[in-house]
């Protein structure tokens, strides 16, 4: 019999952080395709929302109507179960994209090789550090002319900060590609081969152990010679630096052509953590705790006016998921009947009938949850830690078009702060209301959801980007104030400055350096 042990052994949960274009789509069909979950390559692609403007929210919101399940995956490989969170990139980024993170257990990086690590790539690994959990990255598109691998690398650990350990080393790239040396596995993989001579074996001086025409080129050369380089200078590998999340497993290859994705999905689940334990209001719960407890890291808005439900996506954290289990919210005490309001978000056509730690589930919504809600069968109804904030980089000052809709419109503002679509800050003097968001996309889901759901019209004046930094005392002199740094104060009456640019920041400390500021992001 399995318990619930073995169950939990067999799950890997993690999400896919890249920039837009870097491969994302292409590596999870690939993986899904290993799976089986998928039959044809293409279905991720066809549910991708693609390039759009901004404006063309609803028509967003249409192609989501099908891709809310999309944005958990899940497939069986090899005995594991795995389950793919969604992080979107360019116009959809937003606080959501970084919530996501707290709700897996490790991450993939995926590094366009021409590339480089690109901007929104750093933010969300920051996130992943914040968290310390483990990060693989898959530099992709070695089909392609890209960075030279060295260089790569030394990217990865300055911009990144953090160490890596090339499981395998591309030979050539381009046109030059002749496949990867594999020092995990012993073998060099080719690229263009049929499946019969695709791995050749390395001997004991891990040098090809068969002949093979390779070995007359200059290229086999110059990958021994940065092996040796590699394994000389290079960071040893290390399991537990990999499960601390400060050395990432590098895996050169190429998601268009399949190349590489395997071994790499090999290793992947070999080395990736399955669900540890979490933190609460009373102490570490452990997967494997026979009470069923969760939190709720992302609620997803029906666009459609008609239907006001939404999605709240809870990440297991023990137990086992039962239909029709009752359980308790935990802020409120209120018992809550998980019966029909379940779906599982991996499937289009099934409800979910049984899910354990690391496992997604999305329960239909009709104003029950907050962002960070914990549920659970437990009588003593602990809380996880809550969700860190996340800095806002955009800014909008926001009022009401009708001032006899004053009433509606605090009440649909206090809601979508609480349910954490948007950051809400009060301007000191003038007691202004602005709104902090990650991704403009946010603005734009407050502005529909506040005219469709609360009935009222607002008014976004943009303030652009600020550098925001919080107060670590609790009171402050209200004239440091100034149109460069902007005095306000979050939804819980802490103090946070909201400065005009770097010099601005760099220029106020050097004017107060008793003023402690902090970036909720730059702790670990
Ligand atoms: P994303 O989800 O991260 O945004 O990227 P996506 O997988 O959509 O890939 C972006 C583009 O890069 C696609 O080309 C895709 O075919 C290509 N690509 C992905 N992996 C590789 C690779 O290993 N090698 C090469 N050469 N290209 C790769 P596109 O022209 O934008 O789309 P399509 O016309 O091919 O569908």
């Amino acid at each position: 019999m399995t318990t619930l042990n073995d169950e939990v052994q067999t799950r890997r949960t993690f999400a896919i952080i890249s920039h837009p274009d870097a491969g994302k789509t292409t590596l999870t069909e690939k993986l899904l395709l290993f799976g089986g979950a998928i039959r044809d390559a293409g279905t991720v692609k066809a549910r991708k929302t693609g390039k759009y403007a901004t404006s063309d929210w609803m028509e967003i919101e249409k192609q989501r109507g099908i891709s809310v399940t999309s944005s958990v995956m899940q497939f069986d490989y090899d005995d594991f179960r795995v389950n793919i969170l969604d992080t979107p990139g360019h116009q959809d980024f937003s606080e959501d994209t970084y919530r996501t993170l707290m709700a897996v257990d490790s991450a993939v990086m995926i590094v366009d090789s021409a590339k480089g690590i690109e901007d929104q790539t750093i933010k969300l690994f920051k996130v992943c550090r914040m968290r310390g959990i483990p990060i693989f990255t898959f530099i992709n598109k070695m089909d392609r002319q890209g960075k030279m691998p060295l260089e790569l690398l030394a990217e990865l650990e300055e911009v990144l900060g953090i160490e890596t350990y090339p499981m395998n080393w591309p030979i050539g790239m381009g046109k030059e590609f002749v496949g990867v040396y594999d020092r995990f596995n012993n073998r060099i993989e080719q690229f263009k081969s049929d499946e019969k001579d695709r791995y050749l074996p390395l001997n004991d001086e891990g040098e090809l152990a068969v002949d093979h025409e390779l070995k007359d080129s200059p290229l086999y050369e110059q990958t021994l010679e940065e092996i040796m380089l590699l394994s000389e200078a290079g960071n040893q590998f290390s399991e537990e630096n990999i499960l601390a999340g400060t050395l990432s497993p590098v895996f050169f290859g190429s998601a268009l052509t399949t190349f590489g994705v395997q071994t790499f999905l090999d290793a992947y689940l070999q080395f990736a953590p399955a669900p540890q334990s979490r933190n609460t209001t009373v102490g570490e719960i452990q997967p494997i705790n026979e009470d069923f407890s969760g939190f709720i890291f992302k609620i997803q808005a029906n666009m459609n006016p008609k239907h006001r439900d939404r999605i709240a996506f809870l990440r297991i954290c023990s137990g086992k998921f039962e239909r029709g289990m009752s359980v308790f919210l935990s802020r409120t005490g209120k018992p809550i009947n998980l019966s029909s309001s379940t779906q599982f978000l991996a499937d289009d056509r099934n409800t979910v009938n049984e899910a354990v730690s690391g496992d997604i589930i999305g329960l239909y919504d009709t104003g029950n949850y907050q962002i960070g809600d914990t549920i659970t069968t437990s009588k003593e109804m602990y809380q996880f830690d809550r969700l860190p904030q996340f800095t806002p980089e955009l800014f909008m000052r926001v009022t009401a078009k009708n001032v006899m809709k004053q009433k509606h419109f605090h009440k649909g503002i206090n809601q979508l702060v609480q349910e954490g679509a948007i950051q809400l800050f009060k301007t000191i003097r003038m007691e202004e209301y602005l709104l902090g968001a990650v991704g403009q996309l946010q603005f734009e889901v407050f502005e529909h959801r506040m005219r469709n759901e609360y009935n009222v019209d607002v008014i976004m004046e943009r303030m652009g980007s600020k550098i925001t930094r919080w107060v670590e005392d609790e009171k402050i002199d209200e004239n440091l104030h100034s149109t460069r740094s902007i005095l306000v104060k979050d939804r819980y009456d802490k103090y946070a400055f909201l400065f005009e640019n770097d010099f601005a920041l760099r220029w106020f400390q050097d004017k107060n350096p008793d003023v402690k500021l902090y970036n909720p992001m730059d702790m670990s």
